[in-house]
């Protein structure tokens, strides 16, 4: 039994995700964590919302209340939506825990011992319309690298540099737009990256099986210009992680917290010790995947995030890790997807834009939604939602040909047989076929699902469905019943076994839709189809089952038009 270490980006605090955030990285993250549970392997999923930082502090005090509490209600909104769209974390955590000050602290501190800090006076630009220092990100400008005009202080959404404010050309104030800027004098700590370029250039080279377009991101930060650049890892705000260093004060740093960049990712971490916390777990049980002194040696670690988060996971979080000379487990696998669109622009959280994860579940069952996001994940390319798409796309795989073979044979059975599986018959030839088809096809849909080829794996998963539905048609139970009830009985039964088998499939895409199936064929039998013949007399003659009510309505035109409208504008 492999041990497989699995965390999503950390979402924003400041309010519900849209679906291109969802498919960037929880929802494929949550795919491959049922899978690899399915596969029988132990799996630590961890999640958390990102609450420190200016976007948290705007965004409460935009709704009235003290940050902490905005936050905590906010955690809470988002674990209960993320819940509801079946992400399937062992621990969904806060990065303004104290577990995660404590471990932000601590990296500090042994990054400090480790002389990879320095403290740098520096010029930060000040407002004086909105009558505060602004963060990096509340600046915006034109890009020096490529000249997007709306490019942020942190990082231009454009080309993915990553950006100091004062690279910015034309800069202005993105809570006021003012230009009324000016640049005052501050201490800040500085994490010296440049002294570990070597030690991180080495092990970026030893991941050999690494997307180009993830390698090629990180080398160039490495290597473009004057190689790779110190970060300022304080801020002068007062929400987020108090600047120590381990427990101690840090002189000079006081009033100040950490950039919310530096804490964040080492939530990752803190969430172990959250989860272990909750449960009354000894620190042993969390250490043991993040520890390789401590167990985690063995253990494969995979990050999902969106293209935009990539350097901050190959090169500033990996600083710190490898920076603070503690056996920490690095990650050995990640994977990174491009954006997706909404109808002919962009999903917008700041404009609304979009269908946001909310609205998605007030209009259709999660599994609709899984199904299309993760059959359309933006892994080559950027990929566009339309309502067309969505509309034609659930229908015809989930309706069509998954909803569709489930509803025949079960009806079928219980008008000719009744609600058991029947006896009598043997499989013959067409029987046989099908059964090699599918043994062919289920190796090849867990090769694309351990590769987290998402698409690939949807594919395969709808040949599957489509295999069953070309062998029911070809089969025709109801003619061959009139001659040879023996031989129809023996194709029901596979019929209905092949219901089990799609339900264990399946369930990494369509977790509800699977518990369905596995409910109407009574069974608590989710053993993975190693021997695909096998796994196809799992419910033996005799075995009683129900037929389940629709497992997925059409979307009608009228419905799509009324949503199409409904989403065309913005919201709030
Ligand atoms: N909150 C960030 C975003 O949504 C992701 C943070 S990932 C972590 O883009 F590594 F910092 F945790
Ligand atoms: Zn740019």
């Amino acid at each position: 039994m492999a041990r497989i270490l699995i965390t999503s980006a950390i979402p924003y605090i400041n309010g519900i995700k849209h679906l291109g955030n969802l498919i960037g990285s929880q929802l494929p993250a949550d795919l491959y964590a049922r899978y690899q549970r399915g596969r029988g392997n132990e799996v630590m999923f961890l999640c958390a919302t990102d609450e420190h930082g200016t976007p948290a502090e705007l965004a409460a005090a935009k709704a009235g209340k003290p940050v902490g509490e905005y936050c905590a209600e906010m955690h809470g909104v988002q674990a209960d939506i993320a819940n509801r769209f079946g992400l399937s974390f062992d621990h969904f955590g806060r990065s303004s825990s104290d577990q995660n000050k404590h471990l932000t602290q601590h990296f500090a501190g042994k990054l400090d011992d480790a002389g990879l800090i320095r403290e740098v006076s520096e010029k930060q630009v000040y407002s004086n319309a909105d009558g505060r220092f602004l963060p990096d990100r509340y600046i915006e400008g034109t890009c020096p690298n490529c000249g997007y005009d709306r490019a942020r202080g942190d990082q231009c959404e454009n080309c993915t540099k990553q950006l100091d404010p004062t690279d910015l050309i034309e800069p202005r104030s993105a809570i006021s737009g003012s230009t009324d800027l000016e640049v005052r004098e501050t201490k800040h700590l500085y994490l010296r990256q440049s002294a570990m370029k070597d030690q991180l250039d080495a092990w970026i080279d030893s991941k050999t099986d690494w997307p180009i377009l993830t390698t090629s991101i990180a080398k160039k930060w490495l290597h473009d210009g004057d190689g790779l650049q110190d970060r300022g890892i304080t801020r002068d705000l007062d929400w987020g992680v108090p600047v120590k260093k381990g427990d101690q004060d840090w002189p000079g740093m006081e009033g100040k917290v950490f950039y919310v960049w530096f804490d964040a990712p080492i939530e990752y971490i803190a969430c172990a010790k959250e989860w272990a916390d909750a449960s009354g777990k000894p620190d042993s049980e969390w250490e043991r995947w993040w520890r390789t002194d401590k167990g985690a040696d063995d253990v494969r670690y995979v990050q999902f995030m969106g293209k935009d988060n990539v350097p901050f996971h190959t090169l500033s979080f990996p600083a710190t890790i490898l920076g603070s000379g503690e056996p920490w487990k690095m990650v050995d696998h990640l994977k990174s997807f491009n954006y997706l669109n909404y109808d002919g622009g962009q999903f917008s959280t700041s404009q609304g834009r979009g269908v946001f994860m909310d609205q998605a579940l007030d209009i259709l069952p999660a599994d609709f939604w899984r199904w299309w996001l993760l059959s359309h994940a933006p892994e080559s390319s950027d990929s566009e939602f339309t309502w067309e798409n969505f509309q034609q796309s659930v229908n015809k795989d989930l309706a069509d040909v998954l909803g569709n073979f489930v509803s025949r044979i079960t009806k079928f059975c219980r008008s000719k047989f009744g609600e058991a599986v029947p006896e009598g018959g043997a499989f013959g030839e067409r029987e046989q076929e099908l059964i090699a088809e599918l043994s062919r096809r289920v190796r090849t849909y867990e090769g694309f699902m351990e590769a987290m080829e998402v698409r690939k794996s949807a594919q395969e998963l709808r040949a599957i469905w489509v295999a069953g539905n070309e062998y029911l048609q070809s089969a025709a139970p109801w003619s061959t019943f009139k001659e040879d009830p023996e031989q129809a009985a023996a194709q029901v039964r596979l019929g209905l076994n092949l219901i089990r088998l799609y339900a264990v499939l399946s369930a990494p895409f369509i977790p509800e839709t699977s518990a369905k199936m596995l409910s109407a064929m009574n069974t608590l039998d989710t053993s993975w189809p190693d021997d695909v013949a096998e796994a196809l007399n799992a419910l033996p003659a005799g075995h009683e089952f129900s037929v389940p009510d629709v497992l997925f309505a059409k979307i009608t035109d009228e419905q799509r038009e009324d949503w199409q409208t409904r989403f065309a504008g913005t919201r709030d």
